[in-house]
């Protein structure tokens, strides 16, 4: 885990008198940054660019108090983190990303708050301990902003796109081994047979399995449009008729795989609602079915508190409700936005509060 702290960052936070733990945790980290020198090596990345799903929407949900303690817990290209950190005057924000491009490109984006930001490589779902690290004993307001940006699907080197060639990558970070090609080349036709169908939910999961398993018995499959070319021939006619590419769904499923994301989503909702201090807000983007559902019910089962068996006569269990759901319904973009950019069409945005 690398953490970026802006100089400033502790005398700020000293400052705005906020709640610290102790010492920050620098065992996490491989590069722990007090001073500008430490960036230096680090090239900016002028392609990185990621248009904010629901930004003004998101800015209400979290009810942001200026000296309050928030994590943008995906900060992609930091749109919704710088204007978070535009809004706070004595708070501070904690920037997670898994991908060492996203970092680095964090530094330049938000170079007009970075006073009161501190960027740290890690995976969200070691949100407890980004914020321990950074001596911090809770969060006011945390914001997911789930899947791949922009730039993950438009550089072609990163494997994730259908459309274009490269080496079968989809790591989001490429510090992680398991890769696509290791996914498609190793795992047993029913490994995939479930991944396809499961996170894809692709009805031709078996039809693709199979072809798979046929063609790297020949040769291994190495590249996006070679594996993109398998599915589609694997597909029947009128599959080919429909109106999204044919290895949309399947590229969906190997980079959830790939990347653990579901897994990696039910722990993060939970240490997020964990980590929120009193009135604090969970605010989270998804982008499909699979990720609404584990939001949605991570929310209700926290909301509901009580886990006994619906025909105790009284609660055994002693669990109480964690938070409140603000909106029974998720928060949906509207017709420009969509208009606008495309990406946004199957956009919800869930809200939750901590009591
Ligand atoms: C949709 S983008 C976020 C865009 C951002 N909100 C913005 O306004 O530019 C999602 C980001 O979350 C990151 N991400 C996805 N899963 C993650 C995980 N488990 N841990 C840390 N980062 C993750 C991805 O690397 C990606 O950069
Ligand atoms: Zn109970």
């Amino acid at each position: 885990m690398w953490h970026c702290v802006g100089p400033d960052f502790w005398q700020g936070a000293a400052g705005a008198g906020l709640r610290r733990t102790g010492r920050p945790d620098t065992s996490l980290s491989v590069c722990v940054p007090r001073t500008d020198a430490c960036y230096l090596s680090i090239p900016m990345n002028q392609n990185f660019h990621h248009v904010s799903i629901l930004p003004d929407a998101c800015m209400d949900a979290l009810h942001i108090l200026p000296d309050g303690v928030y994590v943008d817990a995906t900060m992609g290209g930091a749109g919704h983190s710088l204007r978070i950190a535009e809004r706070l005057t004595g708070g501070r924000l904690i920037c997670i990303d898994r991908d060492e491009e996203a970092v680095r490109n964090a530094r330049e984006r938000l170079a007009s708050v970075w006073d009161r930001v501190a960027v740290v490589k890690s995976d969200f779902r070691e949100i407890d301990r980004v914020l321990a690290g950074q001596a911090l004993a809770g969060a006011d307001g945390i914001l997911f902003d789930l899947g791949v940006s922009s730039p993950q699907l438009d550089h072609a080197g990163r494997g994730f796109s259908y459309m274009q060639d490269a080496p079968l990558d989809m790591r989001m970070d490429r510090q992680q081994a398991l890769t696509a090609a290791e996914v498609v080349n190793t795992w047993s036709r029913e490994a995939l047979r479930r991944v396809l169908f499961e996170y894809g939910e692709e009805r031709y999961a078996p039809l693709i399995a199979a072809a798979i398993e046929r063609e790297r018995d020949k040769h291994p499959i190495e590249s996006t449009l070679q594996l993109a070319g398998i599915i589609r021939d694997a597909m029947p006619a009128k599959a080919l008729r429909e109106k999204q590419h044919p290895a949309k769904r399947s590229f969906q499923a190997i980079r959830i795989a790939v990347n653990d994301e579901l897994s990696a989503l039910r722990e993060a909702m939970e240490k997020a609602m964990d980590a929120l201090n009193p009135g604090g807000r969970l605010a989270v983007i998804t982008f499909h079915s699979l990720e609404d559902r584990i939001v949605k019910s991570a929310f209700q089962a926290a909301a509901a508190g009580c886990i006994c068996p619906r025909d105790f006569p009284v609660c055994v269990c002693g669990q109480k409700p964690r938070v409140r759901l603000v909106g029974r319904k998720p928060i949906l973009p509207g017709p420009q936005e969509i208009a606008d950019n495309p990406r946004a069409r199957s956009a919800k945005l869930r809200v939750c509060e901590r009591l």
